[in-house]
């Protein structure tokens, strides 16, 4: 019988192990600026985007071991875009990961640098050669994240997040007339891309067909759109202390949330549909998914 709880530790072990010694081993200056990254980066997290991308790996056949650096990249843009959507400019919070937030410690200037660094460490990380993978399917990976992570993906959504809060002091012109429209477009690009992204490059690192790689996609970007809306739910519902940041950050900043939109019932509804229809993109799977499947399950009933 497949367990995720050890599924999840054993692999987030491995992607812990690969950042700590990363860095560790890294020749940085200044010292200061080196320890404000290395802060956010080890301070735990689910570590669900690398953690999707070796699932995916393994679904498509191959040793997900041989792609964990570049499953760890996904970590240092995930990471540098908490330590950025915390900042008082932004969504102003004080807890995340359980730890005061990075500018809250180092201060914005080098909140924003250590941001800057992971990013750009990242696409670092992924031009190394490793593993025996071809510098050809690496080249389409580097596409797809930064498309997905930059200015067509998850900065989008963040922009559009804070272009969408009620009483932003913004032009709001361009602001899609319906709202429905809008939630969907925040929750696609600032959530779903990154979350596609990580499950794609696990597929691509593979030698995945053009099939598997569709069916894939759509099931990441339904999974990463019931990871948002779980994310909103538990805003409403869950506990702080459990979740390592502040319950209640996005009714005081009034942001555009689905339980907002559409009330909890109707939100949690969504959140199962998003995951029926992950599970149904990988009908055509073998067992080998079932870490794919047990994750979409899973990030509609997390406590944090
Ligand atoms: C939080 O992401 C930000 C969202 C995109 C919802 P996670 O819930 O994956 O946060 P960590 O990495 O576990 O801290
Ligand atoms: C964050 O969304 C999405 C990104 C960081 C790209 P939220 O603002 O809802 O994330 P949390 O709740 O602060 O983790
Ligand atoms: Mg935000
Ligand atoms: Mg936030
Ligand atoms: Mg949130």
């Amino acid at each position: 019988m497949f367990n995720l709880d050890s599924f999840l530790k054993a692999k987030a072990g491995l992607v812990d192990s690969f950042l700590e010694s990363y860095f560790s081993g890294a020749r940085v200056f200044p010292a200061r600026f080196k320890e404000a990254m290395a802060y956010s980066l080890n301070a735990g997290g689910k570590r669900i985007r690398p953690v999707l991308a070796l699932a995916a790996c393994e679904a498509c056949g191959r040793d997900p071991a041989t792609i964990l650096p570049y499953a760890c990249a996904l970590e240092l843009i995930h990471t540098y875009s908490l330590i950025h959507d915390d900042l008082p400019a932004m969504d102003d919070d004080d807890l995340r990961r359980g730890k005061p937030t990075n500018h809250k410690v180092y201060g914005e200037a080098m909140a924003i640098l250590a941001g800057d660094g992971l990013l750009t460490e990242a696409f670092h990380i992924l031009s190394l050669p490793a593993g025996g993978i071809d510098p050809i399917l690496l080249l389409k990976v580097i596409g797809d994240v930064s498309e997905r992570a930059g200015l067509r993906g998850m900065v989008a959504g963040q922009a559009q997040d804070i272009l969408s809060e009620s009483g932003a002091d913004l032009p709001r012109a361009d602001l899609p007339a319906d709202m429905e429209e809008t939630i969907g477009f925040i929750h696609m690009h600032k959530t779903a891309q990154l979350i596609t992204a990580s499950v794609r490059m696990g597929a691509i690192l593979a030698g995945a067909d053009e099939g598997r790689l569709a069916a894939l996609t759509e099931y990441g970007q339904s999974v990463g759109m019931a990871f948002q809306v779980a994310d909103d739910i538990l805003d409403v519902k869950g506990e702080t202390a459990l979740m390592g940041k502040t319950a209640g950050s996005d009714q005081r900043k009034a942001k555009l949330t689905y339980p907002a939109v559409y009330g909890l019932e109707a939100s949690e509804r969504k959140a199962r549909e998003l995951v029926d229809s992950a599970l149904l993109a990988l009908k055509a799977f073998d067992e080998k998914a079932e870490p794919l499947r047990a994750i979409a399950r899973f990030v509609i009933e997390r406590k944090a």
